[in-house]
């Protein structure tokens, strides 16, 4: 353990200046990695370096000078690339200025480095153009423990008259290596997170989104790159990033001609669509590309990304999560009084903290009986619910259950009261037919009033009912016809300020009520970003609760969330056994979605038991390290497990994720992140009632037998899943 005094000193030199006649070399360091800023002759501020750091901090000054770019222009590694000036590569930003000109060019004019804490620093490079009185500021946040950086830009002017931002990038970072490969997702609608992996050529490969809200329905902005080779989970060099904004992105992946092979990363909100008209001395603040670095693989980045959205981002990321029984696959949009009723005692028998009401409770003169009416009407339906919210509040409470509620409040149907009262508040083009998703529009949160309504929708809901635990908010439909009456001449502000608009709303919630629960949904996983997070305890990763397909999904979002994060609940989807089911929704925050009342007797103990055995280890998987051990997509067996900070107990979930003859386990799986010193009891637990162990181990190993050997967890077609339990012994 290293000792307090040194993690200050480390920080101190997070950001060391080392002036040697006209240059200066700003390295930007963590716990084991570098990124090495130095200005040229011309006040160029270039990235000369992003790696492992050096041991002596001296020699970042002279890492420049070992390359011999094939580059005319001589700012194609620049540190925030401007365009219409010497740059002709994709340039991180472009502009219009004032009287019309189009170009560009920043040079370095100072830097200061602000300690946030003994392990948070901030360092902020100002940037100016010569000829106009245009400035940009680089922010570089390191998380040095967690070898976390969070990057953005803040650009600003001077000039008489508005500045139209054509592009403007949060980060620009420049990567050397022997070839680099990017592993980048795709999907849709309950098909979330497919990866795909590919060598990047020469060129320009843009991952982007244009869809306005539910940005990520199609490809998130979450990303890998390897560096010399393709990394795997415990090998090679690899940056794991992911834009911090709910709505359209953009990452130009730009690779540079022979013989400079850089790799050129911008990221930061789509301009497509989108230039912006920046007033005089008026700051236009980007959002946070953050990123982490690792020389050991995929794992040991995606645990450094998972520690820092526990400890800096995720609303109480270190705390606890409710269990739930919801009702949205059971019943729809058909319920009553006395069917809540008797979920609430459902909710009970089954063991879990709270009940969940989903979508169908509010709208009268539209009912919410199916998704084509009632949104925007958040008030209770009083053929349904004719004593209201408070008093189902009030029933669950009685029944020793807390109650939650399902909101979509960015959206309406047409068929509504507010439509019909407020049709200036809707996104459409009044001069063209509405085209609608899920019948439905989008609300314009760019107009204040609009923000004080989605406001006003969660805090009445608290104000009505102080004991409310918890809110699911959800987010179905993309922006057709993206124009709003409120910014008149300025629509291309739309899609930036309508995510501004949203994040005022989530501050004023979290500013009235900083703790309750609240998960980020939007028909399955389509706004999973660090952005919203920041407001949220959880998210929804995909409508898709088929546990064989979670296996896969959840996965592929461990790379970048944590575990604590992800709601999974269980299900009629899929064709696995309530075993199987209740196993794959462990790994994360557990939640049910099913008729209690069809669960027969064992299915009914075998829930029970598998509760109490999550309540003893949801320490270990929400605040743990995960380790992937056996990749789904090339095994018959999945495997994944938690360890707890001191090594004294750890989970290994094994799944079957194959169905053809024979398949299973074959041999032993390597645990990883034990003490190998330390002696374990390796048990078998989730055991269905009536069923005995299926592992042939001795009841005690040494983390290095498992670490080095490991168990065979004896997965077969006769069972499917087998969840194992390691408890350190003296
Ligand atoms: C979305 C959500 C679902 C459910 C429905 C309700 O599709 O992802 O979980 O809440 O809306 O309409």
């Amino acid at each position: 353990m290293r000792s307090k005094n040194y993690l200050f000193t480390a920080c101190l030199m997070a950001a060391s200046i080392f002036a040697k006649a006209q240059v200066v070399t700003i390295a930007v360091e963590t716990q084991h990695n570098a990124l090495v800023l130095q200005t040229d002759a011309g006040k160029n501020l270039k990235m000369v370096y992003f790696g492992a750091k050096l041991n002596d901090a001296k020699g970042y000054a002279g890492i420049a000078k070992m390359y011999k770019p094939n580059d005319d222009s001589g700012i194609l590694d620049d540190a925030y690339t401007p365009s219409g000036s010497a740059n002709l590569a994709e340039p991180a930003i472009t502009v219009t200025h004032a009287d019309g000109n189009k170009s560009l060019d920043l040079q370095y004019v100072s830097h200061a480095v602000t300690k946030v804490d003994d392990n948070v620093s901030l360092l902020t490079v100002t940037l100016k153009d010569p000829a106009y009185p245009f400035e940009v500021k680089l922010y570089y946040k390191t998380f040095f423990k967690e070898d976390v950086t969070e990057q953005w830009s803040v650009i600003k002017h001077n000039e008489k008259g508005v500045v139209t931002l054509n592009k403007f990038g949060s980060a620009n970072l420049n990567f050397k290596a022997d070839g680099f490969w990017l592993k980048q997702y795709h999907g849709n609608w309950a098909s979330e997170m497919k990866p795909e992996e590919s060598k990047l050529t020469h060129g320009i490969k843009t991952i982007d989104s244009k869809l306005g809200t539910r940005a990520n329905l199609y490809q998130p902005s979450t990303f890998i790159i390897s560096m010399d080779k393709p990394a795997t989970e415990d090998e090679g060099k690899v940056l794991l990033g992911s834009l911090e904004w709910s709505g359209n992105f953009r990452l130009d992946f730009e690779l540079s001609p022979e013989p400079s092979n850089y790799l050129r990363l911008i990221a930061g909100i789509n301009n497509a669509a989108a230039e912006y008209h920046l007033k005089p001395n008026e700051d236009f603040v980007t959002p946070a590309l953050v990123y982490t670095y690792s020389e050991h693989g995929t794992g040991d980045a995606s645990r450094k990304m998972h520690r820092w959205a526990r400890k800096y981002k995720i609303v109480d990321g270190e705390g606890s999560r409710l269990t739930l029984l919801n009702n949205w696959e059971s019943t729809y949009f058909d319920f009553n009084e006395t069917k809540l009723a008797q979920l609430f005692k459902d909710t009970k028998k089954l063991g879990v903290d709270m009940f969940l009401l989903d979508d169908g409770w509010f709208g009268n003169n539209h009912p919410r009986n199916g998704d084509n009416a009632g949104l925007g009407d958040w008030q209770e339906n009083k053929l349904k619910l004719p004593n209201g919210i408070s008093a189902l509040v009030k029933e669950a409470d009685a029944n020793g259950v807390k109650f939650g509620i399902w909101i979509e409040p960015e959206m309406v149907n047409p068929a509504s009261d507010l439509y019909k009262a407020h049709p200036d508040w809707v996104i459409k083009e009044s001069g063209r037919p509405e085209k609608y998703f899920r019948n439905q529009l989008v609300l314009d949160l760019t107009n204040p009033k609009v923000q004080d309504f989605v406001f006003g929708v969660v805090d009445n809901l608290f104000i009505k009912n102080p004991s409310l635990a918890y809110i699911k908010w959800d987010c179905n439909a993309v922006i057709y016809n993206a124009n709003s009456q409120y910014l008149k001449k300025d629509q291309s502000h739309l899609y930036t300020d309508y995510v501004r608009g949203l994040y005022k709303v989530l501050d004023r919630v979290r500013a009235k009520y900083p703790k309750v629960p609240l998960m980020l949904c939007s028909g399955g996983g389509g706004r999973v970003d660090y952005g919203a997070l920041k407001y949220f305890t959880e998210y929804w990763p995909s409508d898709n609760t088929d546990p064989l397909e979670r296996v896969f999904i959840q996965w592929e979002y461990s790379y970048f969330f944590p575990a604590i994060a992800s709601s999974n609940h269980i299900t009629d989807w899929g064709k696995q056994p309530l075993k199987f089911k209740i196993d794959v929704a462990m790994m994360g925050k557990m939640g049910f979605d099913i008729v209690v009342s069809k669960l027969n007797e064992q299915e009914l103990a075998y829930a029970h038991i598998a509760l109490k055995n999550y309540n003893g280890l949801k320490d270990v998987i929400w605040h743990g390290d995960q380790y992937r051990l056996q990749s789904p997509w090339v095994n018959d067996v999945a495997s994944l497990m938690y360890v707890n900070d001191s090594k004294s107990k750890a989970v290994v979930f094994n799944y079957l994720v194959n169905n053809r003859y024979n398949a299973g386990a074959k041999a032993p799986i390597r645990f990883k992140g034990l003490d190998a010193t330390k002696t374990y009891s390796v048990k078998e637990i989730n055991l269905y009632p009536g069923t005995g162990t299926v592992l042939e181990t001795e009841p005690k190993y040494k983390g290095d037998f498992l670490m080095n050997v490991g168990i065979n967890p004896q997965v077969s077609a006769f069972h499917t899943s087998v969840v194992i339990q390691l408890d350190e012994v003296q």
